[in-house]
């Protein structure tokens, strides 16, 4: 493609997230890095950079481990790549609960320094004042409420949430405040369809499920979960590769054409005759 024709290509902007309440699916998956993100860009209208790099790409077990530096990084890597969908970075567990001012520095050097056009914040019952705080100043803002990964210490691992109507009551008020505050979009993870579903008609931006049902405005997966890279995934996972056994399978035939020397063979092999003078 041409430098001039990929100038015409018109990324998807906040206004334009906003404005799919109530239509057309929000097709939305995770990216950490550029050659993944050159693939789904041209079918997502988001990508979340996600604080679950840290579990999928750097083997912890949990994502409090994860820095802004680390998301900034894996951020400017998706942003080379992405061309058309709307890219997010999260905030990470420690970069922004301290007050809206600790938020605004992390989320103004995640925007400037990677040039994504959006942040979102695991929003608890403290979160509704720095989401209008981030708002107010320029910052677009996407809410999380329900199962928060960054809540797991407290909570002793990942639980679906809204088993009992406190629970309910809570998710459900979380997500109204998001709303109030400016969220432009929320993410909705790890609760039963009534509940979303109930968020959904409640709240007047779009919201996107992650095991949260079909009754959510878009939907998001952990690109490698639903490219079937692990060996476990959580039940509302659809794998849509089988990636783990192709690669095993590719590596597989590999060592045994290196141990054979059937590889490399002529064709992969350079043979410069040498030049004379
Ligand atoms: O970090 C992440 O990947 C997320 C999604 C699961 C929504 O927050």
């Amino acid at each position: 493609m041409s430098a001039q024709n990929q100038n015409r290509i018109k990324r998807v902007s906040v206004p334009d997230v906003r404005a799919r309440k109530g239509g057309e699916p929000l097709v939305c998956l995770t990216a950490y890095d550029a050659p993944m993100a050159r693939l789904l860009d041209p079918h997502c209208d988001l990508l979340l950079v996600g604080d679950s790099v840290g579990m999928v790409v750097h083997g912890l077990d949990s994502t409090i481990g994860v820095t802004l530096d680390m998301m900034i990084l894996h951020g400017q890597a998706v942003m080379r790549a992405a061309k058309q969908a709307l890219v997010v970075i999260d905030l990470p567990f420690g970069s922004y609960e301290q007050s809206p001012q600790q938020a605004f520095e992390s989320a103004s050097r995640a925007l400037a320094e990677t040039g994504a056009q959006a942040v979102k914040i695991e929003s608890g019952t403290y979160a509704a004042d720095t989401i209008r705080f981030l708002s107010e100043r320029g910052i677009p803002v996407m809410g999380h409420v329900g199962l928060r990964p960054q809540a797991a210490l407290n909570e002793g691992g990942f639980k679906a949430k809204g088993r009992d109507d406190m629970e309910r009551t809570r998710v459900f008020h979380e997500a109204r405040e998001a709303d109030a505050a400016g969220a432009f979009a929320i993410v909705i993870e790890g609760v039963a369809e009534d509940l979303a579903a109930e968020i959904t008609k409640a709240v007047h931006v779009p919201t996107i499920g992650i095991g949260a049902s079909a009754s959510c405005d878009g939907q998001i997966l952990v690109t490698q979960d639903m490219l079937g890279l692990f060996d476990w995934t959580p039940k509302f996972v659809r794998r849509y590769a089988q990636l783990a056994e192709a690669v095993q399978d590719a590596v597989k035939a590999y060592a045994g054409d290196v141990k054979s020397r059937a590889f490399p063979a002529a064709a992969e092999t350079y043979s410069f005759k040498p030049k004379n003078g």
